[in-house]
């Protein structure tokens, strides 16, 4: 190949070379193909009104007791006696106590604030907490999947390429109907396993039994499992583990990630948390135990300089009496979104799951899901996610998202309702 000049004129027979792993990936981010083919249609259809139900992005602002605290922290910024610079990489003590008690000890699990780190949301973290392990480990994920978890495994080198869209040596569980969309424990060893309750994509819920025999395959391999409770907040079924921490066992084998964005309208303003039981420890390189505790510290404290003051104060204010039932009110309006959605496809004859205790109905379209979502989006001028975009097992379905006003809703199920 003719490599460029050199600054000079003189020939140049090197070039910086690129991480190769990036070039197993698909050209774009789900997400972001989905925006693109979303942006080419508007282009081309100026005039079209399209309801958004594709990406998981709240709609209705945030609480006013959450603008009330950010407000007044803003204020404080702005006076010299109370001004703030760096806060601490782990989060400041007043939200990690406030989410100790709330998220933890009200359910009779027992978190340390000190185990708490306080970060920009759970996509940084659930792709980030990856680097703490060997690039040989072996992964385990449920397909379909956030395409997150898979990624940056695939960006950090612990993948073979793709072929019939799965990578090598990542172990994949089908989440399909018959295993009720919660696939066991692999028979096989995978060193780390995420798993995501409520599911996204699927909005399947995992019941304590289900949990338990994760948490007694992760204890009898050594393995740890990354569980992503992002949509812990929707659930409502009486009996359903909010945290995977309620399970015996866990804080052995578990780190647990949360998320203030679907929780209380945080997508834009940016904050969630992930738990590293102070106990849990890995294979260091000579064979010693080490703590992912430290080495997520050490991890957070070099990379990362904190979730801005402004934002940890509208976070604990979630927590508060008025944040929390406004919070609720806002989750509770979603899910009877799901619940109208969900109803509209059942009508129309589509196996529809999800939408009770998460914000995806996951509805079966019985072939193509881009070529659906493709219909959809032209006579419907509704976006949705192609099942096939989380993966193999995804193919055939699509995840309609609850995310928007009733009046969109409403809408989109008219529409919906003519194009089926
Ligand atoms: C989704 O639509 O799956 C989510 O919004 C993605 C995310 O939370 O990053």
């Amino acid at each position: 190949m003719q490599y460029p000049k050199a600054a000079g004129g003189a020939e140049r027979h090197k070039m910086t070379k690129a991480n190769d792993s990036y070039q197993k990936l698909e050209a774009s981010y789900l997400f972001a193909g989905i925006a693109r083919r979303v942006q080419e249609y508007t282009a081309a259809n100026p005039d079209a009104k399209i309801v958004r139900l594709g990406i998981g992005d709240v709609t209705e602002p945030l609480a006013p007791a959450v603008v009330k605290a950010m407000a007044a922290a803003v204020r404080e910024q702005g006076r010299r006696e109370t001004f703030r610079g760096y806060g601490p990489e782990q989060g400041y003590a007043f939200l990690r106590e406030a989410i100790a008690e709330n998220d933890y000890a009200k359910r009779g699990v027992k978190v340390s604030p000190s185990e708490i780190f306080v970060s920009d949301g759970a996509k940084c973290d659930t792709g980030n907490f990856q680097e703490l392990f060997d690039r040989r480990s072996t992964v385990a994920v449920p397909d379909p999947v956030y395409p997150v978890y898979v990624d940056t495994n695939v960006m950090a080198g612990r993948t073979g390429r793709q072929r019939n869209g799965r990578y090598g040596r990542i172990v994949y569980l089908d989440s399909v109907r018959e295993n009720g969309f919660v696939p066991e424990p692999p028979s096989v060893h995978a060193d780390i396993a995420y798993l995501c309750f409520p599911n996204n994509p699927t909005g399947a819920v995992a019941t304590r039994r289900q949990l338990k025999k994760w948490v007694d395959w992760a204890l009898r391999e050594g393995s740890v499992i990354l569980f992503d409770a992002a949509y812990e907040a929707f659930i409502r079924t009486p009996g359903v583990p909010h945290s995977i921490f309620e399970i015996p066992g866990a804080r052995k084998c578990a780190v647990e990630f949360r998320s203030f964005s679907k929780t209380a309208g945080f997508t834009g303003t940016r904050c969630g948390f992930t738990v590293v039981p102070e106990g849990l420890e890995i294979e260091g390189g000579d064979g010693r135990p080490v703590r992912l505790h430290s080495m997520w510290m050490r991890r957070q404290t070099t990379k990362f300089n904190g979730c801005s003051y402004v934002t940890q104060r509208g976070a604990e204010a979630v927590y508060s009496p008025e944040g929390a039932a406004q919070t609720k009110k806002t989750i509770d309006f979603y899910l009877e979104n799901a619940r109208l959605i969900r109803e509209a496809l059942l009508r129309k004859g589509y196996a529809a799951t999800g939408g009770t205790d998460s914000p995806y109905i996951w509805t079966d379209v019985g072939g193509d899901s881009w070529a659906f979502f493709d219909k959809l989006l032209r006579e419907a001028q509704v976006v949705t996610t192609p099942g096939a975009g989380f993966g193999r097992a995804g193919e055939g379905f699509i995840r309609i998202s609850a995310f928007n006003s009733r009046a969109n809703v409403l809408e989109a199920i008219r529409r919906l309702e003519k194009a089926l």
